[in-house]
């Protein structure tokens, strides 16, 4: 194990205990129903709560949203797919609470994801939480030591971890089909729609606004800051890179096969199409780099990115998209279709295409609460490392610099006002976690 590995362990506090205490508390019987509650059945956590409710060894007992019409939507979904009300909870404590309760799903927007996930651990819940897991850099570092202080599961929803084409796709390039791979690119190119510019207003009664903003600054509301459109907004979001672009750059790092965060960082970008409300870049070209301890190799690695959301054509073939250029090839990858790989003068060496496999990602979540599986694909470091490619990206695009990272300490260390981004503000509020400082 590297120096650099081993430190960011410690740091993180993740080690041999922690995953002997998950296995622990894996479910006695191996066929035992395991009781959830979905947090947030908006967008996502439809889709997580129709896969729950028809899946025979799952017991959905509670469906929890601040929205009145999306909880009800989603007990009727449960209702008419597996033949059981489930519990309606307006307060996802009431969730935490439960003792019957083994794991939530949390698909809340990204504000809320750490909160709500260090809660839950706390509570002695297995967690799997939306991607991307964290709203922040410090966030991230919070969770981890949440998943090792309680030794419970937590899976992030970047579900390419476990697509068999993808995994194949990986197990080539660490078997060093394309030789050593020195650069990864990902990319998001696609067209979305414009959010306008709205003015305050009330909320609908249907919304208990004041819990959908939870541990963040109190805005006003407006109709232009939810549902699904929050992600354009600094405080509750991370942007497309934190949204589509995440689900690349995680399948980027793994084929890079990197293990720590990178030792600098750039990006330049900005609103250069949309004239909205939306404050993230819909420009965007980033490019990290990372240390030689950490690699192998002994060399430096690249990763660059890439998003323009504004175009209506794809990239290589790929709306969203990974590049891992190696010594003796290159292969292009769509985590959501398959890849092919290409050696000298572009000779087809091979190709898979195969779909995204969301129920393989819950069925790993769940045997791995049961112990009959012992490895999360996606667990809390890969979720860590991702979307930490992401804050910092957008952290360097607004205070327009190259930025020196410490992958340690994850502290910025040549820019005071990129430093305080590594972190946010929060409000006074029951779900803030305590060591934010
Ligand atoms: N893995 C994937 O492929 C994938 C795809 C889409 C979205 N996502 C992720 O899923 C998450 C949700 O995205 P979405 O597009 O579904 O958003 P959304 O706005 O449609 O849904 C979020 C839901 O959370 C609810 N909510 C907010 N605060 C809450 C609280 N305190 N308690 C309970 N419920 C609360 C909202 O009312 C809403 O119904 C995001 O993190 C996003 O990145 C993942």
């Amino acid at each position: 194990m590297t120096t650099q590995r081993r430190d960011f362990l410690k740091t993180a506090g993740i080690g041999a205990a922690a995953l002997s205490m998950a296995s622990q508390t894996a479910k006695a019987a191996a066929n035992e129903q395991i009781t959830v509650g979905v947090i947030g059945p908006g967008g996502m956590g439809t889709a997580h709560t129709r896969l729950l409710s028809a899946n025979k060894d799952v017991r959905v007992k509670y469906v929890c949203d601040v929205d009145d019409n999306r909880r009800a939507k989603a007990a009727e979904l449960v209702k008419s797919s597996s033949g059981k009300s489930p519990e309606q909870a307006k307060d996802m404590r009431t969730v935490f609470d439960d003792k019957e309760v083994d794991a939530v799903f949390i698909a809340t927007p990204d504000h809320w994801h750490a909160p709500a996930s260090i809660l839950a651990l706390d509570a002695g819940k297995h967690v799997y939480v939306e991607k991307p897991c964290c709203h922040n850099i410090r966030e991230g570092r919070l969770m981890s030591e949440a998943v090792a202080r309680n030794g419970r599961c937590l899976q992030v929803g970047t579900q390419s971890r476990s697509t068999r084409v993808i995994e194949e796709a990986m197990q080539r390039l660490h078997a060093g089909e394309i030789g050593e791979i020195m650069v990864a690119k990902a990319w998001n190119s696609q067209r979305r729609g414009s959010i306008g510019k709205q003015q305050p207003s009330d909320p609908p009664t249907t919304l208990d606004f004041d819990s959908w903003v939870g541990p963040a600054p109190l805005v006003p509301y407006q109709s232009n800051l939810l549902h699904g459109v929050w992600r354009w907004w600094y405080d509750f979001g991370c942007g497309d890179m934190g949204n589509d672009g995440v689900h690349d750059i995680d399948v980027a790092l793994w084929g890079l096969g990197v293990d720590s965060h990178p030792s600098s960082a750039t990006c330049m970008g900005g609103k250069y199409f949309f004239d909205d409300d939306q404050q993230f870049p819909d420009t965007q070209y980033a490019v990290f780099e990372y240390p030689v301890d950490g690699n192998p190799q002994g060399r430096k690695k690249q990763l660059i990115f890439e998003q323009r959301i504004w175009s209506p054509y794809v990239q290589e073939g790929y709306e969203n998209g990974c590049a891992f250029y190696g010594t003796n090839g290159v292969m292009i990858l769509g985590h959501t279709q398959g890849w092919k790989m290409y050696g000298p003068r572009m000779k087809l060496l091979a190709e898979n295409a195969g779909p995204v496999e969301l129920p393989r990602h819950h069925a790993n979540f769940l045997d791995c609460i049961r112990g009959t599986q012992t490895k999360l694909n996606a667990d809390v470091k890969a979720g860590q490392l991702a979307s930490g490619i992401v804050h910092l990206a957008n952290i360097a695009a607004r205070v327009g610099s190259v930025l020196h990272f410490d992958p340690v300490k994850e502290q910025i260390t040549n820019n005071d006002d990129a430093n305080a981004l590594v972190r946010r503000q929060y409000r006074d509020h029951w779900s803030t976690p305590n060591r934010v400082g």
